[in-house]
């Protein structure tokens, strides 16, 4: 019997309920398979932990975590109790960071069953990479308070290590998709660190002869992304740049209630994190109508960090069958609850086992 390990951080709001549709869901993966198992042991690290303890997670939270072959997050950020950098910084960004989960993937695709909002949504298929570790979420400036002179400053900081990180792995995952990178720039000579980065890109694509390239500016490609997301394959883009691109992934889909993303630790060193797009909506939680597909389609991405391709490839097919049959919540036009959608997939999970 093989088993998983996985840290479960279901964290705030909508995370308390996605996160147990989608582990529910993941029990009946492993049900499916019969020789798997998971074993989830559940962390309450959280805005309401934080109200209790003073802290996000307790002091030694990282090295508990350490252990695990994964961790499952849902979302963090209660900003009635707790000031969102004070609770983004305690524990998001530090296990992004102190984990080397230098490598952000997000994929966004034309959903079966699904209305998008384009008005050509076919068979697009794209993924973005986005540096996960530096750029513009850099931890160097502050607030100089000085009354009516006060100025907040940030150095977006970008490396050669981390720009070359990014870009690597965008051209490595491109030989095993449909052999095309975009980089996302603004290289017009107004952010500073954007020619660098084209510079980074330019070098890089040099070892890659068989992965056609493009650059387009953020600008540019955002509304690309509306018009016609077709002609992307995998995208490069810097932390802030990849972070607003992906939520137009979501929307493109149909909801940003459905769009999944992984934190990759790519050297091994440390647990890898898997966690949705979409934030802790603050505006739907305790209304039960929270869509667990981004959470779902989450641990699809950990199935194949866990090189359980099949399975995953299997969870998804299920996902957009469930979808296509109807069993949609209110944000993609259904009235469909959290727990309603996670059932249906678990009992047709099971209904493929006891067909194959
Ligand atoms: P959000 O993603 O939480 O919500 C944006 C909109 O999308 C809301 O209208 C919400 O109802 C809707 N939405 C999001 N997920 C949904 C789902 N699964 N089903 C249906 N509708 C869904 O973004 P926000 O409002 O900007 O942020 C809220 C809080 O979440 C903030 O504290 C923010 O910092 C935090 N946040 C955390 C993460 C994370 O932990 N990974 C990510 C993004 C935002
Ligand atoms: C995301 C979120 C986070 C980010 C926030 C909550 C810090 O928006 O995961 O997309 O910007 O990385
Ligand atoms: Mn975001």
């Amino acid at each position: 019997m093989k088993q998983f390990d996985i840290a479960v951080l279901p964290g705030d709001g909508i995370g308390k309920e996605v996160v147990p549709a989608a582990t529910r869901v993941l029990n009946a993966v492993a049900d499916v398979h019969g020789g798997l198992k998971f074993k989830f042991t559940e962390f309450p690290w959280s805005c309401d932990y934080y109200v209790e303890h003073g802290k996000m997670m307790p002091d030694d939270g990282l090295n508990t975590l350490q252990n695990f072959e994964a961790i499952f997050l849902g979302a963090i950020g209660n900003p009635q109790l707790v000031a969102d950098h004070v609770s983004l910084w305690g524990l998001l960004i530090k296990i992004r960071r102190e984990f080397e989960q230098s490598i952000n993937i997000r994929p966004a695709k034309y959903f079966k069953g699904l209305k998008s909002p384009l008005v050509n949504p076919n068979d697009f298929d794209l993924i973005v990479v986005r540096e996960n570790s530096e750029g513009e979420y850099s931890e160097s400036g502050g607030r100089i308070h000085k009354g009516e002179d006060q100025i907040a400053i940030q150095n977006a900081i970008f490396t050669r290590k981390g720009t070359e990180r990014a870009m690597r792995y965008a051209f490595d995952l491109a030989k095993k998709r449909r052999g095309h990178v975009s980089s996302a720039t603004k290289s017009n000579g107004i952010v500073h660190s954007m020619p660098f980065w084209d510079d980074v890109f330019n070098e890089i694509k040099q070892d890659y002869p068989d992965i056609q390239t493009a650059s387009y500016h953020i600008d540019a490609l955002a509304a690309f992304f509306v018009t016609r997301p077709q002609i992307f394959d995998v995208i490069v883009a810097s932390n802030l740049f990849g972070d607003i691109l992906t939520d137009i992934g979501g929307a493109i889909m149909g909801s940003i209630g459905i769009a999944p993303a992984a934190n990759i630790n790519i050297n091994g060193k440390y647990p890898s994190m898997f966690e949705p797009v979409h934030g802790s909506a603050p505006d739907i939680v305790g209304t039960g109508t929270a869509n667990p597909i981004g959470q779902i389609w989450t641990a699809k991405m950990m199935l194949d960090h866990f090189g359980e391709y099949e399975l995953g490839k299997k969870l998804l097919d299920v996902v957009e069958e469930v979808t296509n049959d109807g069993f949609k919540t209110p944000d993609i036009g259904g009235t469909s609850t959290t727990d309603e959608v996670a059932d249906e997939i678990c009992s047709r999970l099971k209904k493929t086992a006891a067909v194959s």
